[in-house]
């Protein structure tokens, strides 16, 4: 697996991946091909500008003539899809990018695969395809996919779309399914990387309901390391699931940042709820543990205290995204060289 084409490389967890990559094996070279939407930041991403085993394209996952060029002009050992909207709250205002980019994106991609005999196709999704939990219980890789929303429906739809090119195909594919990520370079929408902001300004932080719904987190990079081992050591045509152990529901999570941030309570407001909020994810992530020797290694705690600090660290990257300014860096980096 020494030359990866890998989709949607600017967002959180795809950042956090080509870091983990370019850091952890030398001879991996990785092309990342991404729309920058606004979730797309190339700032992330910075320090490799100049890296020989990095290169960036903006592009469209749903581009078949891009696509298919790419993977012809490239001898690719792998092709990794992180690409996709993956704001829930966002699904709900409008489906329309998330039935385009999740789920014709992964075709596009698949049959792109399929054409160049590619060898590995990693599908990067979510436990949301499960649906929701009672109180007990745990998905495994066997729980049947009951998606709640329009965004955790393209996700499962993709999931099924993969499933079938290798039933049909052969295509040797895997997906992944992962609960709750945190960590550095989360786009401030989603509630952790929300929350730590807000407090920070002093503004109120908004949980939906009554905030007891409840999520399995896991740190960015226990995911980035699980996908690697999926990559590395996993069996075409299997799911493996990660989570991180550290199931809590959201006004504990809430409250637990507060006291660390050195912030009032005062500052909860609750909110009418999301429509269709899913009440409980909880993964069984034992196939991951004995299939590819990988677990979670982040103790919660900790992994949310390095998270505090790098923003806190890193207040100019979250104010230059809250004022629109992080979307002028493509111009700045990649604007007069276009015209060469
Ligand atoms: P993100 O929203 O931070 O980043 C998505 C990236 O995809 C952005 O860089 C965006 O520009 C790019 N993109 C969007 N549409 C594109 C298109 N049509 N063509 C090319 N690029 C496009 O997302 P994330 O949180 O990093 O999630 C990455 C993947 O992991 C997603 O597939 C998501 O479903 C999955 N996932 C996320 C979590 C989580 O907690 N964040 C958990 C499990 C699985
Ligand atoms: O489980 C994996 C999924 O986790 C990923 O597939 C998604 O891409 C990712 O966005 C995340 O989905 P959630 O909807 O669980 O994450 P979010 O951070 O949006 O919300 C976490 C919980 O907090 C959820 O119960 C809704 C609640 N919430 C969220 C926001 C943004 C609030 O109470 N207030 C908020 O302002």
């Amino acid at each position: 697996m020494k030359k990866i084409l890998l989709t949607g490389g600017c967002g959180f967890i795809g950042s956090n991946f080509i870091r983990y990559q370019l850091s952890e094996y030398p001879e991996v070279s990785i092309t990342n091909l991404d729309k920058l939407t606004y979730a797309g930041n190339l700032e992330n991403l910075k320090e490799f500008e100049s890296h020989s085993g990095y290169t960036f394209v903006k592009g469209d996952i749903t581009d078949q003539d891009l696509v298919n060029s790419l993977l012809k002009s490239n001898r690719f050992d792998a092709v990794i899809n992180f690409a996709a909207e993956s704001h829930v709250d966002r699904s709900i205002l409008d489906s329309g990018p998330f039935i385009q980019t999740n789920i014709v994106g992964t075709q596009v991609l698949l049959d792109a695969a399929r054409n160049h005999k590619i060898e590995r196709f990693l599908q990067v999704s979510t436990d949301e395809v499960y649906g929701s939990l009672g109180a007990e219980g745990l998905f495994t890789e066997q729980t049947p996919l009951a998606p709640n929303s329009p965004y955790s429906a393209s996700k499962a739809a993709a999931d099924l779309l993969v499933r079938s090119y290798v039933k049909t195909f052969d295509l040797p594919a895997i997906i992944t399914r992962c609960s709750n990520n945190y960590g550095p370079y989360q786009f401030p929408e989603k509630l952790i990387p929300l929350f730590i902001s807000n407090a920070l300004e002093d503004q109120p932080v908004p949980i939906y309901g009554e905030g007891k719904n409840v999520r399995d987190w896991i740190h960015v990079l226990d995911h980035c390391r699980g996908i690697d081992a999926a990559l590395r050591k996993g069996e075409a045509g299997q799911v493996y699931n990660f989570g991180g152990n550290a199931e809590m529901q959201n006004i504990e999570i809430t409250r637990l940042l507060l006291k660390l941030l050195g912030k009032p309570e005062t500052l909860i407001q609750y909110v009418t709820d999301r429509p269709g909020h899913d009440l409980r994810y909880a993964i069984d992530c034992r196939k991951a543990e004995a299939e590819l020797g990988w677990k979670p290694e982040m103790e919660f705690h900790a992994g949310l205290e390095n998270t505090i600090k790098w923003y806190q660290e890193n207040r100019d990257w979250v104010n230059r995204i809250r004022s629109g300014k992080y979307l002028q860096y493509y111009d700045q980096q990649y604007g007069n060289r276009l015209n060469n």
